[in-house]
């Protein structure tokens, strides 16, 4: 049933099925521009909003919560990780947070697999080779990378999309290790044939390969810091397509370019598409532009998610992806 006395605001533009349905059931203000909203647009919006479509580059902070108009009730994120919204103020104000978990798993996870195969295998020193022209034949020892088969991946955070590189990682040979805030039933650790580790630092001196996987909360901050990239082998590369934040930035960078660790394959960025310009330099890191779950089927259906949290809210009922802070 349309709701169209509800008012919903959309922060940016989102695929063009997504926004005609929104269209036909709400009374929605669409965004025409692709790139975030300003602070100051956000927060006059949310005084007259019911609802907020809000992208992971639109921080919803206290302030900004405590500034909202008494009508604005819910925050459907379109997006899986709300480390950008301030949940707990949310609560505190009685407006609902929904997100769209489950349906960018399989993408992200297959991103993370990509930058595993490539990294170890120096895919972008041999496209830049090719790009450069300076390709002159097969020679016996050229861009030798490393074997990806046999070697240990350690798993920090094993959610959904850890679980899912998990299953990707054991077809290729990999043993799976993992970290996590709880352990995993028996019956999944063994189905993913997954060591668990309960000290992450123990697990990181013993795995060739880290993939992050856990979300960017204040414990999860700068897990990965100077004194836990000392910990990992030489030989070691790290994964990261969950938050930047989850690794000191700076930290990394030094470890990449004293050779403490091996190279990097990174989806996300501790300060949003500022990346720090020495990693950009360097031929054993691999960087991509925030791409994970950059799927047309992915990114249609985190829309229809939404559109189901709105609408099951709409009609008086809890959305089914209601983040709980
Ligand atoms: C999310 O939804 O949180 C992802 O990071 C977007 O790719």
């Amino acid at each position: 049933m349309p709701n169209q006395t509800l008012k919903v605001f959309v922060t940016r533009r989102l695929p063009e099925p997504v926004e005609t349905r929104l269209a036909e059931l709400f009374d929605v203000t669409l965004s025409d521009s692709d790139q975030p909203i300003s602070p100051d647009a956000l927060a006059q919006a949310m005084k007259t909003a019911d609802v907020i479509v809000p992208t992971l580059g639109d921080r919803i902070d206290s302030r900004m919560l405590g500034q909202a108009g008494e009508q604005l009730k819910l925050i459907a994120n379109y997006g899986a990780g709300f480390d950008h919204i301030d949940v707990a103020t949310a609560r505190q104000r009685g407006i609902a947070v929904s997100n769209t978990p489950g349906v960018l798993t399989d993408d992200t996870a297959d991103m993370t697999m990509a930058l595993i195969l490539s990294v170890p295998r120096r895919l972008k020193e041999g496209a830049g080779m090719m790009a450069s022209g300076d390709w002159h034949g097969w020679s016996p020892m050229a861009l030798m990378g490393h074997r990806i088969g046999g070697k240990r991946l350690g798993i920090l955070g094993m959610g959904r999309i850890g679980q899912a590189v998990a299953r990707r990682a054991l077809a290729f040979g990999l043993q799976v290790h993992y970290h996590n805030r709880r352990r995993l039933h028996t019956e999944t650790e063994q189905a993913l044939g997954a060591r668990y580790w309960d000290s992450l630092d123990q697990m990181l001196a013993r795995v060739d390969i880290l993939s992050i996987n856990a979300p960017h909360t204040p414990a999860t901050f700068h897990l990965i810091n100077a004194r836990r990239l000392k910990l990992m082998k030489p030989t070691a590369y790290i994964i990261n397509t969950a938050r930047g934040e989850i690794v000191d930035e700076n930290a990394l960078t030094r470890a990449l370019r004293s050779g403490d660790i091996a190279g990097a394959g990174l989806d996300v960025y501790e300060h949003g598409h500022a990346v720090n310009p020495r990693l950009k330099e360097l031929p054993n890191v691999l960087l991509l532009p925030h791409m994970g779950s950059a799927t047309e089927e992915g990114r249609l259906e985190m829309g229809e998610k939404v559109i189901i949290n709105i609408k099951t809210f709409a009609d008086g009922h809890r959305p089914p992806d209601l983040v709980v802070p």
